[in-house]
This record gives C-alpha cells, sequence and structure tokens, in this order.
C-alpha cells in the first residue's frame, strides 16, 4: 500500500506577519523541515505545497508543487501530484507531530477510508454576540466537542472526489475531513494531542519556542 504525506505550506502567515510560517526558525530547524521529518520514515514519499517563487530549504527530503489561493486549492494541487493510494495531509504549521498519532490516523486511514486527528475540548464554550462579538451569548455544551488538528487520512480517491465536490459546489473549508464528511461519508476522530496546536498568533509562536527546548531534548 503505498503512502503518501502530503503537506500544505504555501499560505503566508498573515496573521503572525512574519511571511510564510513553513520557513519560521524553530530551536534551528524550519516548522515544514519538523513536519517532513516527522512524517518521512511513515510513508513512501513526501510532497510539499509552497508558495510560487519560493524553493524547498536544502536537506529536506520531499517533492514540491506550487499552491493555490486557499489551503483548499494547495490541497487539490498535492492530490494531483501523487498516485499513492493512502495519504496523510499534515499543516506544516503543526510543528509537533507525535509518532503515535501518526501510525493510529495512518491504519485508520487505510482500514476505514477517512480519519483525522481530534482533541476533546476541555474549555467552556461561549458564542459571541453583539459588537465584536464581545458579549457573552449562547453557551454551547462541550460534550462530544473535539477541536479538529492534523495529520488527516485517507484513501486518495476518496478525498479527491469530496475536493471535486466541493470545487464544483464552490464550498470552501479550512479542513480535508469536513469535505468528506459532507458526503455522509463517516470520518474516525483519533484522539490527538495538545502538541499539535497550530502557530497561527504571536502567542502560538511563543508557547512553540518554549516547548520546543523540551520536545528536542
Ligand atoms: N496553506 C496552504 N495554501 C494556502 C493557505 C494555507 O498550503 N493558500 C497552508 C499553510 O501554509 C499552513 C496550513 O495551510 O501550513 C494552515 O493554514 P494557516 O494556519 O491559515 O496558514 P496561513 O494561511 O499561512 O496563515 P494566515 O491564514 O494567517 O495567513
Ligand atoms: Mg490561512
Amino acid at each position: 500500500l503505498k503512502v503518501a504525506a502530503l503537506i500544505p505550506a504555501a499560505g503566508f502567515g498573515t496573521r503572525l506577519g512574519q511571511g510564510p510560517k513553513a520557513y519560521l526558525d524553530l530551536g534551528g530547524l524550519s516548522l515544514l523541515a519538523r513536519s517532513v521529518a516527522a512524517l518521512a520514515p511513515h510513508v513512501d514519499e513526501v510532497v510539499v505545497a509552497l508558495p510560487e517563487g519560493f524553493a524547498l530549504p536544502e536537506g529536506i527530503p520531499a517533492r514540491v508543487v506550487i499552491g493555490g489561493a486557499t489551503r483548499q486549492a494547495s490541497v487539490l494541487a498535492l492530490l494531483r501530484a501523487t498516485d499513492a493510494e493512502v495519504v496523510l495531509i499534515h499543516d506544516a504549521a503543526r510543528p509537533f507531530l507525535p509518532p503515535e498519532v501518526i501510525r493510529t490516523v495512518r491504519t485508520a486511514a487505510a482500514e476505514t477510508g477517512a480519519a483525522t486527528a481530534a482533541l476533546p475540548v476541555a474549555d467552556t464554550l461561549v458564542r459571541g454576540q453583539g459588537q465584536a462579538s464581545a458579549l457573552w451569548g449562547e453557551l454551547t455544551a462541550r460534550e462530544n466537542l473535539w477541536a479538529v488538528q492534523t495529520p488527516q487520512g485517507f484513501r486518495r480517491e476518496l478525498l479527491l472526489s469530496a475536493h471535486l465536490e466541493a470545487e464544483q459546489g464552490g464550498i470552501q473549508a479550512t479542513d480535508d475531513a469536513g469535505l468528506v464528511a459532507r458526503l455522509g461519508l463517516p470520518v474516525v476522530l483519533i484522539p490527538g494531542d495538545a502538541r499539535l496546536f497550530k502557530v497561527t498568533t504571536p502567542s502560538d509562536l511563543a508557547l512553540a519556542r518554549a516547548l520546543v527546548v523540551v520536545w528536542d531534548a
């Protein structure tokens, strides 16, 4: 069974404001280098989507495709660049990847067709309302709620058809499992890890810089 790791890394990191996050240094290694190194031992090939005009840093064992204007478009470009039967999609912006999560997502994806890492929500959840959403609105029960992470694993044909359906219907999603679930197909939730958080804002980067010291120790 051929397995590929597909890494969307073609974003510009607007919220963080330091350029494409894939190139950010974290304890001597870029975010992209960390994701590739974590995934490579578990797959037959790694393909990375980069912004147009950006090159893969030396020494990273991966192929490159040019990403699209959205994450979804970047993933579609990645799906078209491999013939693997199973694909693991992982955001370059999530540099801390426990091997156990990779193994479990991979196995579940091969067996069932679609699986994602996700974390049970621990905080109380409330919808903001009013100006700037700064007022306490409707409370949402947190029972059975999961925060969706990556890696997400799929049979490639299945995810490709979900993407083509979404493209046809003008649907934009921020993750791939959601596109599969939209078709009424089951997606297995695999217990993820708090350390799989996405580096999105400056405070996330501060957390990552603190965590990398123990991660690498
Ligand atoms: N991504 C991508 N192609 C895009 C947009 C995003 O491959 N057109 C990737 C990012 O590189 C990142 C992952 O999708 O690894 C998650 O996206 P996000 O955290 O939103 O990163 P950015 O889009 O770069 O950040 P921002 O939204 O703040 O600009
Ligand atoms: Mg983005």
